[in-house]
């Protein structure tokens, strides 16, 4: 490393960040301090690219203006080094940079002062890095230097602050909630905190704040919201992190209607203030019969169609017994239709045959309409032409269509053919990422099979009420409840999610023996709560957004990484500070623990 004294900051002051300036300040002195891009030595001129969060500002250096000290040490400048300089903003004349925002203009330096050097960085400081990750999550600091990344969180920031602004215009207060915490019911693994009071006693980190939430709807303050950081120790993927951040709200002596108002205007408003989207209210709203029946899907891609077909009463009596035997065990045969791809080739139809056995599909069924109105397929042998017409005609087929056909229980063909229809979408370039579709889906079922467990597991969590018509189906056949649940989803992606809330006691404690807790465990757990309900409680209703999704769906960033200042990776550790990490004895026997294995 070069060695050059640091100068200090002693009477300077900075007047504008370096993107701010522009033709309007031609004939001004201006300070600007940042990030040294590139520096260009031509002789009698040196050219100095800087770079602030604002942008990036061509300065040029010459010694009959900026004299010869400044001038040597503009030369010795390098990239990332940081410095201040003082000069004249110019028009740039001819030699515009369309490239940059401060093209038109430059700044001829009169004075420089090297602020702090810099070693060469592991990667380069740029837009659209083809950097590895894994370097760049290493080196977060430096990565977060980067154009996109500061866009992200710039734009970040004004989103919570339009949420902030429309909520408390609003009535909501803000409140926070306790992070060292009892276990809450959101139904992932619970992070844990060992406490050194109370020997072998655990906090637990809050999955979501809802529990606090509707204790502050008993105690009167009748619309709540919170930023709230939440923690769930799952499998991370691409809109998923150990830590996330929750839009989190809730309101009382309101219905589904009052919060999904509340909630769609609140989108709105952060779509135009920070991308001048216009959104369209109110968003269009589907039952989740309806999602799954049309998408496979309770979070559907609606930007594009490719809607599954129910055929199972069409090929009920054919001969294909891979359709009928799966019909004859209780199960469904449907199929979507990809329009225009008969002819795709044998080889991608069995990778997408490989695709659907990573959904639980046992085989994908195929039946090509050819463009001379024959048919090629991997069942025509085992019907009748006039059985395949059928089929075809149910699948509302045309010459030229490839019909792709799951056989299975349900929710298995559901699930196959919903992850199907978006891979197929993704590979032939169907969707239109220019496009926002929001869409509501209502009517979640109360609860869920659980193979695992073998019982009724809450869909949504223990305190959603359901559809009133629904009660009396609790304890006869739970699997048709309806709940008062609702998700808003943005082009596929599960944005938020939240419910009407039970505030009946006998209603909570049928709920709970349905779900098999008994008296005492749920006393346990939810003591507190249920306590609290005792002493009037308003009824209530509300909601979570993600933000993270929010803004990476907004910023059209691949993953909620790209919109989280230091994520962790896959495996729930950060690559940068290395946490998690050991401790040391003495830190364990406080905490009465014991390191096993
Ligand atoms: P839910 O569990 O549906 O509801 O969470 C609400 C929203 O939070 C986001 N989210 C996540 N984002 C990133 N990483 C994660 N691991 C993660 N998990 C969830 C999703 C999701 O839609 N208490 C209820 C809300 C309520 O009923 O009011 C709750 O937490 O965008
Ligand atoms: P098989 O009889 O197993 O050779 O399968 C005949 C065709 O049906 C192959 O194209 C399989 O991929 C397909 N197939 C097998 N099982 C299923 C299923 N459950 N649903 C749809 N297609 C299937």
């Amino acid at each position: 490393m070069v060695t050059i004294m640091a100068e200090s900051m002693k009477g300077l002051k900075r007047t504008h960040r370096c993107g701010e300036l522009s033709r309007a300040n031609v004939g001004e002195t201006v300070t600007v301090m940042g990030w040294v891009q590139k520096q260009r030595n031509k002789g009698g001129l040196i050219f100095v690219d800087l770079r602030d969060r604002a942008g990036i500002l061509q300065v040029i250096f010459e010694e009959s203006d900026c004299g010869k000290e400044n001038f040597e040490k503009a030369e010795k400048l390098r990239s990332e080094f940081v410095v201040a300089v003082t000069g004249k903003v110019e028009d740039r004349g001819g030699a515009v940079n369309e490239n940059l925002a401060t093209g038109q203009i430059e700044i001829r330096a009169a004075g420089l002062r090297i602020l702090s050097e810099a070693e060469t960085p592991p990667f380069p400081i740029e837009a659209d890095s083809r950097t590895k990750e894994e370097l760049r999550l290493k080196y977060r600091y430096l990565d977060l230097r980067r154009p996109d990344l500061q866009r992200n969180l710039i734009l970040r920031s004004r989103i919570a602050a339009a949420i902030r602004a429309f909520l408390c215009e609003e009535g909501f207060l803000e409140i926070e909630t306790p992070i060292l915490n009892k276990s809450t019911p959101e139904g992932a693994r619970d992070y844990l905190v060992p406490s050194r009071v109370h020997p072998g006693a655990f906090y637990a980190l809050p999955q979501s704040p809802q529990i606090f939430k509707q204790l502050l709807m008993c105690s009167g303050y009748d619309r709540y919201f919170q930023i709230a950081r939440c923690f769930r120790d799952e499998d991370l993927r691409a809109d998923r992190q150990p830590e996330f951040t929750q839009v989190d709200l809730e309101m009382s002596f309101v219905d589904v209607d009052d919060v999904i108002d509340a909630t769609e205007r609140m989108v709105a408003r952060v779509c135009r203030e920070a991308i001048g989207l216009e959104v369209t209210l109110p968003i269009t709203r589907m039952t989740w019969q309806e999602a799954m029946n049309r998408f496979g899907s309770d979070k559907p891609d609606t930007r594009f169609g490719m809607e599954l077909q129910d055929v199972s009463e069409v090929v009920r009596d054919c001969g294909f017994g891979v359709f009928t035997t799966a019909l004859e065990a209780g199960g469904s045969v449907r199929g979507i239709n990809v329009k225009g791809q008969a002819e795709m080739p044998r080889k991608k139809i069995d990778a997408l045959t490989e695709f659907a056995k990573g959904y639980g599909a046992k085989g994908l069924a195929y039946l090509s309409v050819m463009p001379d109105g024959s048919y090629k397929s991997s069942f025509a042998k085992f019907m009748t032409q006039e059985q395949l017409e059928t089929l075809v005609k149910a699948m509302k087929g045309e010459a030229g269509d490839l019909l792709l056909f799951a056989a299975d229980r349900l929710k298995t063909v559901w699930a196959v053919l919903g992850a199907l229809r978006i891979e197929v979408a993704k590979q032939l370039e169907l969707i239109d990422d220019s496009r926002f579709d929001f869409l509501w889906v209502t009517e979640f079922p109360q609860f869920e099979w659980s193979d695992e467990e073998e019982r009724y597991v809450a869909m949504h969590h223990p305190f959603t009420m359901p559809v009133e018509e629904d009660l009396d189906l609790l304890e006869t056949e739970p699997g048709r409840v309806r709940a008062k649940a609702y998700d808003i989803v943005l082009n596929g992606v599960e944005l938020g999610g939240g419910s009407v809330r039970i505030f009946q006691s006998d209603v909570q404690e049928r709920m709970f023996q349905a779900l098999g807790f008994t008296k005492e465990k749920a006393h346990e757990q939810f003591g507190f709560l249920m306590d609290a309900f005792r002493y009037g409680v308003p009824p209530h209703a509300g909601l979570a957004i993600g933000l993270d999704r929010f803004v990476m769906l907004l910023v059209g960033a691949e993953s909620i990484r790209e919109v989280i200042a230091f994520p962790k990776v896959k495996d729930a550790s950060c690559l940068m500070s290395e946490a998690p990490g050991g401790v040391d004895e003495k830190q364990l026997e406080e905490l009465h623990l014991k390191v096993t294995s």
